[in-house]
């Protein structure tokens, strides 16, 4: 598999807070790898820096050989980035569909796109995530695992190559998790993604996680296959816990 996404050094501050030090990792073309770590170890700061919500004051990132590191996030997103945030955060006011629409008309350099094409287009991507009967509800009467698709389909609808997902089953029940998680799943399967992707539940991550990046205090402590960083002492020791396998 070839490199998608090369990280080296990425390094942010606030403050007094180093909360990214030194990061170097990479991902292949086609790998879904997840991202653990401890509540503040800098997992949503490595999300934001990658994709340009958050300015790096160190290191380089490289996507398929491009140098992106000062690009802006609307360029990051041509290029083939996006995101879910652990919070969904809608454009209240707008449908469903017509949220689509804006990022369908954003994800790429289609100026000459008609509305009537991204509607279609847009129409898509809700039927994909199952909301298409939901398409001409405002976004703020939405539930939040609505809003969750709604966030994947605005992802999926910038045409991804490399899709981070930051903690898809937050706030869900169990019932919504396993299908977002199927759905995210399906996704990559189906629009042949890269997925980076924050989360909690480890059973998530051993099951749908190629590979493991483990972090603690925005330093790189593992790195490796699903079964190897679960039996790392040290990720053990920071962020599992020695009895954590009989709750998972
Ligand atoms: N915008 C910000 N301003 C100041 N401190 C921040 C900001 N964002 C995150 N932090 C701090 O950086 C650290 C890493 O946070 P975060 O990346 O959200 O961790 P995680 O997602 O792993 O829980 C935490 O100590 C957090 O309080
Ligand atoms: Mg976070």
């Amino acid at each position: 598999m070839a490199e998608l996404l090369e990280v080296n050094g990425l390094t942010k501050r606030f403050g007094g807070l180093i909360a990214v030090n030194q990061l170097s990792f990479s991902i292949r073309k086609g790998e879904t790898v997840g991202f653990i770590g401890p509540n503040g170890a800098g997992k949503s700061t490595v999300v934001n820096l990658l994709t340009g919500y958050l300015k790096a004051d160190d290191g380089t990132i490289k996507l398929e050989d491009r140098h992106i590191t000062h690009a802006k996030p609307w360029q990051r997103a041509h290029f083939g980035l996006a995101r879910t945030y652990q919070i969904p955060r809608p454009f209240p006011e707008l449908t469903a569909l017509m949220s689509v629409v804006t990022a369908v008309l954003c994800g790429k350099q289609r100026v000459n796109q008609s509305l009537e094409d991204a509607g279609v287009e847009a129409t898509q991507y809700l039927e994909f995530v199952g909301l298409f009967s939901k398409r001409n509800i405002l976004a703020r009467d939405l539930t939040f695992y609505e809003l969750r698709m709604l966030e994947l389909a605005r992802a999926l609808a910038t045409t991804p190559k490399l899709l981070f997902i930051d903690e898809v089953m937050a706030g869900l029940n169990p019932g919504e998790a396993k299908r977002a998680v199927e759905m995210v799943m399906r996704a990559k399967r189906h629009f042949g993604l890269t997925i980076f992707w924050i989360e909690h539940v480890m059973a998530i991550i051993m099951d749908a996680a190629d590979r493991v990046i483990a972090i603690n205090y925005g330093q790189k402590i593992a790195d490796g296959t699903p079964d190897e960083v679960i039996s790392n002492d040290v990720v053990i020791e920071a962020y599992l816990g020695k009895g954590w396998r009989q709750y998972a």
